[in-house]
């Protein structure tokens, strides 16, 4: 079985289980006060991996309520649940597929970019870095959240828990790779929260150049 093939089962599993509340209860803890404290906007959002869909609901609904939102999600069971989230909402997409295999809308370009918890799953995350920054508008801002790199000594054995292979990286490599690919202001910090999750939630924005020119 392929590595994605292998993901995706694990994430169907995991919602048909039990929707996938309690990793999604676990994670808004962290998530919120960074997407919370963005501005509203009536551009474009793209989630990468939104699961069962609690940000890409808050965001459609809140931030992006006078935008739209896209999401790409590679498990059909985590894109269902996610659909139910925003169902009777006309500015939402969901694309069941692999965010390195998506090819989005002819032009599409976007505002924000989000995700929590999935880059560690790409095989090669400074690809998948730089597929997100290439989808980015002028000063749109890329944000990565996750809670399994070198550093996190709490989530040392998940890729054998899991039976599927990882991509360990240390902090460092997150930050090197958002400005490889070309983005500015690059940052990072810590995020702590929740109720299970122990270890810490690292995560790594950066934006794409404004070429817009003052006369
Ligand atoms: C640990 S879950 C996190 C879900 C959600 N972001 C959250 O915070 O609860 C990882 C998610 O990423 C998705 N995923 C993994 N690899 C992906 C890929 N190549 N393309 C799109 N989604 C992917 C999984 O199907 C799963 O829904």
């Amino acid at each position: 079985m392929s590595h994605e093939l292998e993901v995706e089962a694990l994430f169907d599993e995991w919602a048909i289980e039990d929707g996938a509340v309690d990793m999604a209860r676990e994670h808004w803890a962290r998530v919120e006060p960074v997407l919370s404290a963005l501005k509203p906007c009536t551009g474009r959002y793209l989630e990468i991996g939104p699961g069962n869909g609690y940000a890409l609901e808050y965001m459609a609904g809140s931030k992006f309520a006078g935008g739209y939102s896209h999401a790409v999600e590679l498990s059909q069971e985590m894109a269902r649940m996610c659909a139910a989230r925003v169902q009777g909402r006309d500015n939402v997409d969901i694309d069941v597929e692999s965010f390195m295999n998506w090819r989005p809308p002819a032009g599409m370009q976007f505002d924000l970019i989000f995700s929590m918890e999935v880059f560690y799953y790409f095989e090669d995350i400074a690809a998948a870095i730089d597929k997100a920054a290439s989808l980015l508008a002028p000063g749109g801002e890329l944000i990565v959240m996750v809670d399994y790199y070198e550093e996190s000594h709490e989530s040392q054995g998940w890729s054998q828990e899991l039976g599927v292979s990882l991509t360990r990286w240390p902090q460092r490599r997150y930050l090197e790779a958002f400005k490889e690919a070309g983005l500015q202001a690059v940052s990072q910090e810590v995020k702590s929260g929740g109720v299970h999750e122990h270890g810490l939630t690292l995560c790594t924005r950066g934006k794409r150049p404004s070429t817009y020119v003052h006369d």
